[in-house]
């Protein structure tokens, strides 16, 4: 039987890193994965430059049942620390929209730098191996059957990550293993995913599929309540776009979304301003404030004439006209599901772990990083955030 001080499941971003910093902190480290390629989300992240943090990561840009559980280890990994190793390992970067950082060249660097750190700190790396059972042993040790034969460990760190896109590795292996060794699960749901809406109460709008413009959107509970001021996508069969797919993590089913089709307008002064000076028609007025389709498609749903003078619209129209475009409730059926959502909501219930070290409250030596834990980041590079903050806790203590 092979023995090691800490094996980590699961080779993606928060294992990877992990397992180097362990390694380079003096422990004989093992890093396993049951995927033939390892880190599969990272090299097709951010379109393929990897989003790799956010300059202005906080608290406030996650969501999980204890909104405060990720703030230890993002207070001591921070998005500072992180450029600090990309920039020691010489990898360009820029900022493109609200503090979000990307490679210049290729996720594929930021995949690199990690497998360096791990060979600095002399990981063994194992793959494709899976481990069958996990067996703690009285004594705090643990006993793995994994493809490559028994295993020994005093520190397990479970890094196996969310269950979206399951084409390319994603599973419910360590949310199961959580759960059978005693830790309370929140139940996983896609986020960061396109909404979807029934076939009748999409059929007004599945012309404008394509189409896509600034909003605000909000919704969710009093509890945690989302607003975002992003661009919204229309799609055959609903809604998508950075506005969509952050609100998605706030989003229960049977909730309603509103939004905002003018932000930043009082679009009911503005149509009673251009009724008392414009000789254009009520079609042309609207689609100089949005775009012309969906001014078309908005006032046909009204039933109002777009060749009508706005002249002679009534100022009551013209009001309620305004108050459906900044206000449209809308009530999803659903979402487009695991094999589009970017993340998992839920996961490892924070109760039961320690938020300095990540480590099992009911099984000590046990760890969780990473996204199956019950910590969700905006969109934006707060979810690699995440996995770095939380796996640098992980290795720390260990
Ligand atoms: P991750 O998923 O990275 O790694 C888990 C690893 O565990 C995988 O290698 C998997 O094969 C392995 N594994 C699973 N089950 C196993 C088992 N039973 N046995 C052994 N190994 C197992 N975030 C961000 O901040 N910026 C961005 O630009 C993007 N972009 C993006 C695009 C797309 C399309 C997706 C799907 C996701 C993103 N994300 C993102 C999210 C980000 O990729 C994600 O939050 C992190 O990769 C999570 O890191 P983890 O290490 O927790 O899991």
């Amino acid at each position: 039987m092979q023995s090691f001080d800490l094996i980590v499941v699961g080779a993606g971003a928060a294992g990877l890193f992990c397992a180097g910093m362990a390694g380079q902190g003096g422990l004989r480290v093992l890093l396993l994965d049951h995927a033939e390629k390892i880190a599969e989300k990272i090299r097709i992240s951010g379109g393929g430059r990897c989003n790799f943090t956010n300059r202005e990561a906080s608290p406030a840009n996650f969501l999980s049942e204890n909104p405060h559980f990720c703030r230890s280890a993002l207070a001591r990994y921070s998005a500072q620390d992180f450029i600090g190793l990309v920039k020691r390992h010489g990898i360009g970067f820029h900022e493109k929209h609200k503090g979000q950082l990307f490679c210049d060249d290729s996720s594929e660097q930021i995949i690199q730098m990690l497998l360096r750190e791990c060979e600095a700190g002399g990981v063994q790396r194992w793959q494709p191996c899976t481990v069958a059972d996990v067996r703690p042993l009285g004594n705090g040790d643990f006993e793995l059957d994994s493809s490559a034969g028994p295993l020994r460990t005093r520190r397990l760190v479970i890094a196996t990550g969310g269950l979206s896109i399951p084409k390319i590795g994603a599973s419910d292996w360590g949310l199961r293993l959580a759960e059978r060794l005693g830790h309370r699960i929140v139940t996983p749901r896609p986020a960061l995913v396109p909404l979807t809406f029934s076939a009748e109460d999409w059929a007004p709008f599945v012309e404008l599929a394509g189409l896509s413009l600034p909003v605000y959107v909000s919704t969710g509970s009093s509890k945690q309540r989302g607003r975002f001021h992003e661009d919204l996508l229309f799609t055959h069969r609903g809604l998508s776009g950075p506005a969509i797919l952050q609100i998605s993590s706030y989003w229960q089913e049977g909730q309603a979304l509103s939004l905002d089709l003018a932000p930043d307008t009082d679009l009911g002064q503005a149509l009673l301003q251009a009724k008392s000076r414009s000789r254009k028609q009520l079609g042309n007025e609207l689609a100089d404030i949005l775009p012309n389709r969906l001014a078309q498609a908005w006032l046909s749903r009204l039933g109002l004439s777009p060749s009508k003078p706005i002249a002679e619209a009534k100022d009551k129209e013209l009001q309620e006209l305004a108050d459906k475009l900044q206000a449209w409730s809308l009530s999803p059926n659903g979402s487009e599901g695991w094999r589009k959502a970017e993340v998992m909501r839920g996961g490892v219930d924070t109760r039961d772990l320690s938020s300095q070290s990540l480590e099992s409250k009911k099984l000590p030596g046990l760890h969780f990083i990473g996204e199956v834990v019950d910590v969700t980041g905006w969109l934006g590079g707060y979810n690699f955030q995440w996995a770095w903050s939380s796996a640098a806790a992980c290795a720390t203590a260990a």
